[in-house]
């Protein structure tokens, strides 16, 4: 099937329709068979000299045709990701991707609808998707958009709030005038991506008050309390707090209903980082840790971290549509809507937040949830949890391990502890555990340190672990402990 174009008019679709079409089917084809085989291969392995130093090459003036480059990638790219498909990868908190939204993903592509909004099917399934959310949230009718990830979201989230608390028009006005300072709190233990909040919203890092956590790295109520009392006596204007459900380093879940009833009663703005924890609230068994989380202003979550969904899709939900458009929208003849034709429904997620031009990630979650249905994800999100607690049960029993912190839901950080072992030699023991099981592909954990000692912690959003990957772990971790804690000093 080739098309007939006159001739010195050119295009990007393929000259030769059935040619592209069989490289289409392996590209296909090889990825099933290398999805089908992750178990078979290192969680990780290093990337030789001679590949790395292949991606040097000066930008190709001509092509080399699609199937020289798909050849490349073969070669030099597929081989050496960071692992996070394999089943025993439990490091940071990447999510595994799934086939079936793979290929949704190929077909939003190749769709290629511009999600502002528009009259078009995908923006209803964007709406349903976002309806849907709201609902599984606790928060039904709430305004949502999705956005590219957990940082974003709580940034959108954020910046509604700013909007919302400020006591005077923040989009007009700026934080530049002489008023107030405007005041942010969190725990000593909220995700990195409220620094950077802070600062590009303009509060500046300073407004940012970091509230210290108790034995099990929850906030301190207390102290927030103490703390906005007195920030108010400064003269200062407290606007928001966050609350965490599932911090990065343990997965501790603030009293999040306490917050919102302190919220609540001193007129803040209540902000949930739910980046993966909010995904505790599909299962009934669950639901009850992170009670208080549909009590948000706003909410972000990701998708592709805890509904295992590939990158790039997370969704802030605010609960007062005005306030959630009042602070994004803009006006422009060129953006403006009609009552018929292609803009009729306007620019709706275009309102929603910074993005004009979007994905229809939205894809991708609808077909998951229609395909696998949420009680599908409930099930392996309450295995994971399990998981989590089988492998904290193991190092409890292990004479030479030691848990490291509380396991609320599916982050155990441990580290090997081994009596002979000297307190001061026991972190620089345990990075080099934690770099060598890396290395020989046995599965990759990540590192913290949790109050000045390293621990090895392992984040499940794996829907490919199984419970005697956790037992390998274990195992590897006590042989390589031994040889690493024998060798002396230095290893
Ligand atoms: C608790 C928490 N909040 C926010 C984020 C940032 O999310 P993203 O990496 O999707 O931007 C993370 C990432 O791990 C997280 O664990």
């Amino acid at each position: 099937m080739n098309d007939r174009r006159p001739p010195g008019e050119r295009t990007l679709d393929p000259d030769d329709w059935d040619e592209f079409r069989d490289l289409a089917h392996r590209m296909v084809d090889d990825t099933l068979a290398h999805l089908a085989t992750l178990r078979e291969r290192p969680a990780w392995r290093p990337m030789p000299d001679a590949v790395r130093a292949s991606f040097g090459g000066p930008v190709p003036l001509e092509g080399e045709g699609a199937g020289a480059a798909y050849r490349e990638f073969v070669e030099r790219v597929l081989p050496y990701p960071s692992g996070n498909l394999h089943p025993r990868f439990w490091g940071w908190v990447q999510g595994t991707g799934t086939p079936l939204a793979a290929l949704a993903e190929m077909l939003a592509a190749a769709l290629n609808p511009h999600l502002a909004g528009f009259n078009q099917a995908p923006a209803l399934v964007e709406h349903q998707v976002l309806g849907w959310l709201a609902e599984l949230m606790g928060m039904p009718g709430a305004s949502g958009v999705l956005v590219g990830g957990g940082s974003m979201a709580n940034l959108l989230g954020l910046a509604v709030g700013r909007h919302a608390r400020a006591g005077f028009d923040v989009r007009e006005e700026g934080l530049q005038g002489g008023r107030p300072r405007l005041m942010l709190y969190g725990s000593v233990e909220t995700h990195g991506w409220a620094k950077k909040a802070a600062e590009v919203l303009g509060l500046g890092n300073e407004s940012f008050r970091r509230i210290p956590v108790d034995a099990d790295y929850r906030i301190d109520t207390a102290a927030l309390r103490t703390a906005v009392k007195d920030d108010r006596n400064a003269g200062r204007r407290p606007f928001c707090v966050i609350g965490t459900a599932g911090t990065v380093n343990t997965g501790a879940i603030d009293d999040l209903s306490s917050l919102a009833s302190f919220c609540r009663s001193e007129d803040l703005w209540f902000h949930v980082d739910g980046a993966f924890g909010a995904l505790a609230r599909l299962p009934e068994s669950l639901r009850p840790l992170v009670s208080g989380l549909e009590q948000a202003d706003s909410l972000a979550f990701d998708l592709h971290k805890w509904m295992y969904l590939p990158f790039e899709a997370a969704c802030v939900l605010v609960r007062d549509k005005a306030a959630h458009r009042d602070a994004f929208s803009v006006s422009a003849s060129y953006l403006a809507e009609t009552t018929r034709g292609v803009v009729a429904g306007g620019l709706p997620f275009a309102e929603r937040g910074i993005d004009l031009t979007r994905s229809f990630r939205a894809l991708k979650v609808w077909m998951s949830l229609k395909a696998h249905g949420v009680n599908a994800f409930a099930r392996l999100i309450e295995q994971n949890v399990e998981q989590a607690r089988h492998l904290a049960a193991l190092v409890e029993t292990h004479p030479d391990l030691e848990l490291l912190a509380p396991v609320p839901l599916n982050v155990v950080c441990f580290r090997y502890a081994p009596s002979g072992l000297p307190e001061q030699r026991r972190n620089a023991v345990n990075e080099e555990i934690l770099l060598r099981i890396q290395e020989e592909g046995v599965a990759v954990p990540s590192g913290t340190v949790l109050a000045g000692r390293y621990a090895i912690r392992v984040a499940n959003v794996n829907h490919r672990s199984r419970r005697e990957d956790f037992d390998l772990l274990v195992s590897a971790v006590a042989r390589i402990g031994a040889e690493v804690a024998g060798a002396g000093p230095g290893f």
